[in-house]
């Protein structure tokens, strides 16, 4: 226990001690990098809840390619993300170029594509161009380019369509470039149906999902003993239980059982280790439900209630009487609650919470 510090991970896109049950998630990627062009994996799309983990998988894609000597751009969707990702790929083409360090440099910061949301036409070509050219010199190399994107369905749609555009026609040159991008599944299948980018439905679509509660079991038994932790005897049920399998919570659950054993020289008795749970909880209402929930209107609050009756999926029939609202209103809520990666469909006129601890929450509990 000396020494050892808390591996635990509670933190937004931080890639946790041990990535618990995502072997073989990545395996159409990682295959695909070794044959660098027109493959199925080295166009994925990564959906999934709040807090699931989809950052940790890019990070995850992005360590795969660099093992293989690709280069990588990395990106989040806030506007700009185009210009931004064109400026990357310019840096990477002329580090790799030959001139002086220090004039590239200088002719980067002139030559920049700026911050505006949409490139105009020429600047589009242009960046097209260049990036032909910079994965042409990585192709030589029997490397090729990584693009990710996170947080797409915040993506300005014109600036995703001008992003596919460019990609697809790399793609039929059949240069060495992948794209993995993540978002929130409800509004990921929007930007797909819109038609923003055809080329994108062809990709592999990654759905992540909670974790299994043995493997969280598993991981936290081999942490905690590595550590020389000892835990309540079956206390490893209990917390591995307590946190849905849901991602986040299994960081926070692990971190505070990790605090109070440094409290307690390495031993933890069942009144501490319950309050750790206890505080992990709450910090997930704090962190995840409550950012959540913030915009959510009275309207849309009353349909979350409203299935809060429920201990498991709720009939929306059912709802719609509770709130004693019509059908056709009721499922505008619904439609909204689900865009809004709150609630998801859960089987033939079902919803259920997506996020872990809204129920309890609502229910005035945690
Ligand atoms: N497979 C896993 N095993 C254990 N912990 C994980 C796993 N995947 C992610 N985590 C942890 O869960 C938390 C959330 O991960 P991440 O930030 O990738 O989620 P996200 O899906 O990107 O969330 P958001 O939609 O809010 O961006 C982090 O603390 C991370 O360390
Ligand atoms: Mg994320």
């Amino acid at each position: 226990m000396p020494g050892t510090q808390n591996p635990f991970r509670p933190t937004f896109g931080r890639t946790p001690p041990e990535l618990i049950d995502r072997d073989g998630t990545l395996e159409e990627f990682e295959y695909g990098l070794h044959i660098r062009s027109g493959v199925l994996g080295l166009l994925s799309i990564i959906t999934g809840a709040r807090g699931v983990g989809k950052t940790v998988m890019l990070n995850e894609a992005q360590d795969l390619a660099r093992e293989q000597g690709w280069a990588v751009i990395s990106e989040t969707s806030t506007e700009g993300f185009l210009a931004r990702i064109a400026d990357a790929a310019l840096l990477i083409d002329q580090e790799l170029g030959d001139g002086p360090p220090a004039r590239k440099v200088v002719s980067f910061t002139a030559g920049g594509f700026g911050l505006g949301t949409q490139l105009p036409r020429e600047r589009q070509v242009e960046f097209r161009n260049l990036g032909a050219r910079l994965l042409q010199r990585l192709d030589a190399h029997g490397t090729g380019l990584l693009i990710t994107l996170d947080e797409i369905q915040d993506a300005n749609r014109g600036e995703l369509l001008q992003l596919a555009a460019v990609l697809q026609h790399w793609v039929r040159e059949g240069l060495p470039v992948g794209f993995v991008c993540a978002g929130l599944p409800a509004a990921v299948s929007d930007i797909l149906d819109e038609g923003v980018a055809t080329f994108l439905r062809r990709a592999d679509r990654i759905d992540l999902h909670s974790v299994a509660i043995r493997d969280v079991h598993d991981s936290y038994a081999r942490q905690f003993s590595k550590a020389g932790i000892s835990l309540p005897e079956g206390f490893l049920e209990e917390a591995a239980t307590s946190t849905l399998g849901y991602p986040f919570l299994v960081q926070l659950v692990g971190y505070f059982l990790w605090k109070e054993a440094e409290r307690g020289a390495g031993v933890v008795d069942l009144a501490s280790a319950r309050r750790a749970v206890a505080i992990a909880l709450k910090r997930n209402v704090r962190m995840v439900v409550g950012p959540a929930i913030a915009k959510v209107s009275e309207r849309d609050m009353d349909y979350l209630r409203a299935m809060s009756v429920d201990p498991g999926p709720s009939s929306t029939a059912m709802v719609a009487e509770r709130m004693k609202a019509s059908l056709q209103l009721a499922s505008n809520y619904r439609a909204r609650l689900i865009e809004a990666g709150l609630i998801e469909t859960a089987g033939r006129g079902e919803v259920t919470y997506s996020i872990p601890g809204l129920r309890e929450h609502l229910r005035g509990g945690a």
